[in-house]
């Protein structure tokens, strides 16, 4: 049988125009960055046209409580659906392909099919999640994980924002409260191509990856509540300085990743908001994120153990009292090794270079995955993988490697 071909051209245009919703010039670079943070207009825009590419195509959308689209390609047999998909919300200082590769790749699988008249014996589904990045509202995979039962619809749609406003009512406001059930029958395989966001196979010199499984998550929200007062006249001794405080739990917590002692431990203060905030207060209370990764769940264990004891530790040495919030939490994940062989085999195939790699970020599809056999497909990035970043980059041809091959393996999942 001749091999299956997207067209790559039309994927890339398809990406162009999604990258234009959201679209910012960066400050200092002038590189044009995206901006589609979850359920704000900018989301709602984006949602809209991705939607309306749905409908184009002939696919049966709907969009459950939680805001998920899917689209549905009938099978010629009324069987549990491949499916496909990623999200196409943003970090507030994205690329263009962060997620988007993943359902824009998906939805040209679908064009293709369409071009060629193709059947399938299983429906495919493509679908965007709600609020993968978890960037505004707190959690990530927020949509994926109430759609496989992690996360209960109640709780995900009160979730607020910095500004106290929910879930809920931003979908609402950008027509994306849909009426669908949340809760998805489990599908008979889900493959997500997605960029690496990271520097290994571009250093290897490989085409795409085959994605292991996914490293373990933990984030919290961490405020440490002190006690401001005049920066001049305090004397060192008589203060309870938040700020001192959240800066040495972020040098403890690099010391604790660049160790050793905690395996291939990762973390990140990536957010740090000093109150008042001003150059003549010490500052009475601070909030901050504190985000884990860990290959190896027995040592994220460990190192939060330890980090719940060092933030006891600083608590009684300053005198200030130290409150935690759980915002999110995954295990390591392990994709399913009959899936991660159908898309090893199909480069093989097409002779494009490959390795197994674990993802070093979170990912839609490692919900899917208590659901349903499930895999990753790795395009590589230019600039050493940098993502979350406008600097972001995949050239078209390894976007459409990416995206044959997971045409390949969709088409060979929906057939059998
Ligand atoms: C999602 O982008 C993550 O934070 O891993
Ligand atoms: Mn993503
Ligand atoms: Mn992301």
């Amino acid at each position: 049988m001749e091999r299956l071909e997207i067209d790559g051209p039309r994927l890339w245009r398809s990406l162009e125009e999604l990258g234009r919703i959201g679209a910012y010039e960066d400050e200092r670079s002038k590189i044009v960055g995206v901006n589609r943070l979850a359920l704000t207009a900018a989301d709602g825009e984006g949602r809209a046209l991705v939607r309306r590419w749905f409908a184009e195509a002939g696919l049966e959308v709907r969009v459950d409580r939680i805001g998920n689209c899917y689209g549905r390609r009938k099978g010629t047999r009324d069987l549990a659906p491949v499916m496909s998909g990623s999200h196409i919300d943003s970090v507030p200082t994205a690329g263009r392909f962060d997620g988007c590769l993943g359902v824009l790749g998906a939805l040209e699988c679908v064009r293709s099919l369409n071009d060629r008249g193709l059947a399938t014996e299983r429906p495919i589904e493509i679908a965007f999640f709600t609020d993968e990045e978890g960037a505004r509202f707190g959690t990530d995979m927020l949509g994926s994980a109430v759609a496989v039962g992690r996360l209960p619809l109640e709780r995900a749609l009160q979730l607020t924002d910095r500004d106290g406003l929910t879930v809920e009512g931003e979908l609402r406001k950008i027509g994306f409260l849909g009426t669908h059930p949340e809760r998805l029958p489990a599908p008979h395989a889900y493959v997500e191509c997605h960029i690496e966001q990271g520097p290994i196979l571009r250093a290897a010199g490989r085409d795409l990856g085959v994605v292991t499984g996914v490293q373990a998550i933990s984030w919290q929200e961490l405020t440490i509540v002190g006690k401001s007062a005049h920066a001049g006249t305090t004397p060192m001794n008589l203060r309870r300085d938040a700020g001192v405080v959240a800066a040495r739990l972020i040098l403890r917590l690099h010391e604790m990743a660049t160790s050793g002692e905690y395996g291939e431990m990762r973390a990140t203060v990536g957010a740090i908001d000093p109150v008042p905030g001003l150059v003549n207060i010490i500052p009475g209370r601070v909030r901050c994120t504190v985000d884990l990764r860990n290959p190896d769940d027995a040592q994220m264990a460990r190192a939060e153990t330890d980090l719940a004891a060092f933030v006891q530790t600083l608590a009684s040495e300053y005198h200030v009292q130290i409150e935690s919030r759980r915002t999110a939490k995954t295990p390591r994940i392990h994709f399913a090794p009959d899936v991660q062989a159908v898309i090893a085999r199909h480069c093989d195939e097409a002779r494009l270079s490959h390795q197994p790699i674990i993802s070093g970020a979170g990912h839609d599809a490692q919900e899917l995955s208590s659901l349903c056999p499930t895999a990753m497909i790795f395009v590589p990035g230019e600039y050493d993988g940098i993502s979350h970043n406008p600097r972001e980059y995949s050239t078209p041809e390894q976007c459409t490697n990416g995206v044959n091959l997971l045409y390949r393996t969709l088409v060979e999942l929906a057939r059998a």
